[in-house]
């Protein structure tokens, strides 16, 4: 009986599993495309328009950015986080996790970014481009 028990409570727990957004999120990220990931991620900080915003924190408008004139800049900071932002990158040594973006996402992103709001630079940066660039440490990253 308690067997039978404790089978059919595993079996709850993978389908509640499943069921999670957090189980989920990783192959919905993955469809993103770079204006998708500004508006699922990068928005709420940087506000609809990356007009920034000024209160409990400071976040830079991303608006006609003469920095953005650096996509190993723009690459990094997503990469890398900087000071108030998180970093987004996959840490070096560990396996793809679902709560960060790939290369490729980070690339899509970036051409996003560098090429919209205002921002007029068209290169056209690849995942192989921000694979080369410098990861985030595994042990910077809290618990997967
Ligand atoms: C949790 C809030 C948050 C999120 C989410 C976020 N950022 Fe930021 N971002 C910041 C803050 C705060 C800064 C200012 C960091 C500093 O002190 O230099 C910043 C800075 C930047 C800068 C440098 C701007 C400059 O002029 O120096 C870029 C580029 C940038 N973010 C891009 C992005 C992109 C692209 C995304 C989405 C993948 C994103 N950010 C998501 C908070 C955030």
């Amino acid at each position: 009986m308690r067997t039978l028990i404790t089978v059919l409570l595993m079996a709850a727990a993978a389908s509640a599993l499943a069921d999670s957004p957090m189980f989920t999120s990783r192959a919905a990220i993955g469809s993103l495309s770079g204006e998708q990931i500004y508006e699922h991620i990068c928005q709420g900080c940087h506000m609809p328009g990356a007009q920034g915003a000024v209160g409990a924190g400071a976040y830079p408008k991303l608006v006609a950015n003469k920095k953005f004139v650096s996509w190993e800049f723009v690459a990094l900071t997503v990469l890398n986080g900087r000071s108030g932002m998180p970093p987004f990158g996959q840490p070096v040594d560990q396996a793809q996790s679902r709560t960060h973006l790939t290369d490729a996402q980070i690339a899509d992103v970036v051409n996003y970014v560098r090429s919209h709001f205002e921002n007029k630079y068209k290169t056209n940066v690849t995942a192989q481009q921000v694979a080369a660039l410098p990861h985030p440490a595994a042990e910077l990253m809290g618990p997967q």
